[in-house]
């Protein structure tokens, strides 16, 4: 963090006004600050005049039964029909909607939004021939296929709640998933392409219907569909699976859409919080599309030639809020990859780039970092001169690679939007706006029109500029989530219970002396690594979940590349002995098939005790000196104080990858 602070920047570096031309042209005005924050409903209503909707709503707002927002009351339309059919029928059908570029180079297609139309239309026909109705849910697990992209807008048009499962996941997350959200069909792949090889998924999916089988779950996963994407042999049951191609290519390309209630339920992701269950974040029709649309055309000052690209995987909520429901809500043009930065050269990026013409680009921090190691003269070789504006996302980004990123990136010349939101906000809360905000290098700056932040102490009260304290956001927000999927208790628990009234995020932030947003991380058990979120109690119980595992306590330790990394102190069972020789490695494979390989430890160290206060609670500060080769901090309040020396006795034997 200490690199981020306003003071080891020199003058020229803070600061960066936005270019004259962006701002004579800018789809948002410096007057929309003030409009907003003087009607805030009036603003929304505006926004959400951008959709077309079926019957017009009553209300923009019932705020009257806090935490539980009402959006666009008494309205109705379809998400899908605003994301493709709208575009079609105003005779933009041959505007291509995804430019999708396959691992295997030349493995290329244009999908114009007609194609997109035709394709959502029979895979919604598809799905209501298996059975799948209005408010049954259905669970996607598939690579970065346009498929996944129809997939959902199908499961949309047809008010049938998604939910997306990355594709990393293991099956035993995709599992739990399936059973929580009760999913009646899966919709999948055989495989992927990642690092120049097929990556299998059905089998995962397999293991997970045998796994939601025995949950004894009333009603199991009757169907599996299968994109056949890579021709790899898999198993195959009769019974239940069925090939895309066989059932969506044979569906009638008309469909008449429903209208759909403005908060009918949308979809269901789900994310680690501080405890060791994953919670489902609920998102609802109308707010949300006005939330992702509007700040999608705002933030990244949308225009009609533009040729936009979010690295992001479908699997996060960047996926959904910036590939597929903003931009294809706005009509947009984007680019989908598939694959990895490095597959098969580390230009690939910047070919696909160059290739599309893209002028916006938006990516995460950690693939910055990375592009920063691999050298600049990697970009270098590459035409990136049709960029006009870069995004940020994921964790804050750190001014040396803010200012790599501008100069090799954006060629000196172009914005960039460090934008602040999560899964629960489900747009875009906190960024600059290109045209109108100067960009510091490290800050996310302003909370956007209609949006309203602010940063408190421990009484709630506005800490004031120059000051940190808990990031909050105080006036409800239309992409907000609703609940947490049959959770409700735990909903206002996370988030509503630490201070009457206000949204608690989970964050860390100070202002500045201008009163600009810098966020300083979680300030809970949730850790960042790579712009992903991940929970230490989620990954402690799947270390204990080994055998030979007695306890497990999880740090995320500072880390120059993603961010933060996963570090394990873990003892083990009496009767494991020392574990053997494996037993690091076996460790690893153990998370990453309970959680995936994103959660697997970049160290564990196995130790014969935890630093637990004298009510037993463990001091993971401490531990994160340890991971972070730091001076042990105060050990007084523990209740075996030596035990610190024996942990750190063990540091030169640990594991790290
Ligand atoms: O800690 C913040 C961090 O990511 C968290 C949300 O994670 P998730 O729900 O997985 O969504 C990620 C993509 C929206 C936040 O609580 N975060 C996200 N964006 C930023 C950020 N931290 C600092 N600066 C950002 N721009």
């Amino acid at each position: 963090m200490a690199d981020q602070t306003l003071e080891n920047l020199s003058t020229e570096e803070r600061r960066f006004e936005p270019p004259a031309d962006l701002a004579a042209d800018a789809n948002v005005k410096e007057e929309a600050y003030d409009r907003a924050a003087s009607d805030r409903e009036a603003f929304w209503g505006e926004a959400a005049e951008r959709l077309d909707w079926g019957q017009r709503w009553d209300q923009v707002l019932d705020w009257s039964n806090p935490p539980f927002a009402k959006w666009f009351v008494g309205g109705t339309l379809n998400a899908a029909v605003n994301c493709v059919d709208r575009h079609v029928d105003a005779g933009n059908g041959d505007k291509v909607a995804l430019h999708w570029v396959g691992e295997p180079e030349d493995d290329t297609r244009d999908i114009t939004y007609a194609d997109l139309m035709d394709q959502v239309c029979r895979a919604a026909n598809a799905l209501t021939e298996l059975g799948v109705q209005k408010g049954d849910r259905v669970a996607i697990y598939m690579p970065m296929i346009p498929e996944v992209v129809v997939a959902m807008l199908a499961c949309a048009r047809l008010g049938a709640p998604h939910t997306v499962v990355f594709g990393g996941f293991s099956a035993d997350a995709l599992a739990s998933r399936v059973i929580d959200c009760g999913a009646k069909v899966i919709l999948t792949a055989d495989g992927g392409y990642r690092r120049g090889a097929p990556s299998a998924l059905k089998p995962a999916v397999d293991e997970a219907v045998a796994k939601v089988a025995a949950s004894g779950v009333e009603s199991g996963v009757e169907h599996v569909v299968v994109v056949r994407r890579t021709g790899q042999d898999i198993a195959w049951d009769d019974t239940r699976d069925v090939w895309w191609h066989d059932v969506v290519d044979a569906a009638s390309a008309e469909h008449d859409a429903p209208m759909h209630d403005s908060e009918h339920p949308l979809y269901v992701m789900y994310t680690s919080g501080t405890t060791g269950t994953p919670k489902g974040i609920l998102h609802t029709t109308g707010g949300y599309l006005t939330g992702t649309s509007y700040t999608h055309w705002a933030v990244f000052d949308l225009k009609d030639d533009d040729v936009y690209w979010c690295t992001a995987d479908v699997g996060w909520v960047t996926g959904h809020s910036y590939m597929v429901y903003g931009p294809l809500a706005n009509g947009a043009t984007q680019v989908m990859y598939e694959g990895t930065p490095d597959a098969p050269h580390k230009g690939r990026w910047w070919e696909i780039i160059a290739k599309y013409g893209v002028t916006i680009f938006y990516t995460a921090p950690t693939a910055i970092r990375t592009f920063m190691k691999w050298g600049d003269d990697i970009p270098a070789q590459h035409d990136l001169s049709s960029i006009r504006l870069l995004g940020s996302v994921g964790e804050s980004i750190n001014p040396e690679a803010y200012i790599w990123y501008r100069k090799n990136i954006g060629g000196d010349r172009t914005p960039i939007v460090d934008t602040w939101w999560q899964t629960e906000t489900g747009q875009i809360m906190i960024s600059p706006l290109p045209g109108v905000t100067a960009g510091k290098p490290g800050s996310a700056m302003k909370a956007l029109p209609g949006i309203s932040i602010d940063v408190v102490n421990d009484e709630a009260e506005s800490v004031g500029n120059g000051n940190g304290g808990y990031l909050v956001i105080r006036e409800p927000w239309p992409a907000m989530l609703r609940t947490l999927w049959g959770d409700d208790q735990r909903f206002i628990d996370t988030y509503w219970s630490r201070w009457d009234g206000l949204y608690f995020a989970g964050d860390g932030a100070k202002l500045d002396n201008d009163g600009d947003i810098w966020l300083l991380g979680r300030v809970d058990d949730v850790m960042n690594v790579s712009g992903h979120r991940l929970s230490t109690t989620e990954i402690e119980s799947a270390l204990v979940s080994h055998p030979k595992v007695a306890e497990a306590a999880v740090v995320g330790a500072a880390d120059d590349m993603t961010g933060q990394a996963v570090c394990a102190f873990v003892i083990l069972r009496e009767a494991a002995g020392d574990g053997g020789p494996d037993i690091v490695e076996d460790l690893r494979k153990h998370v990453a098939k309970e959680i995936g390989a994103i959660a697997k430890p970049r160290q564990i160290m196995i130790v014969p005790e935890l630093p637990k206060t004298r009510s037993g609670k463990i001091m993971r500060r401490l531990l994160k000196d340890v991971a972070e080769h730091r001076e042990v901090g105060d050990v007084t309040t523990l209740a075996d104080s030596t035990v610190m020396d024996l942990i750190k006795s063990k540091e030169g034997s640990s594991s790290e990858d």
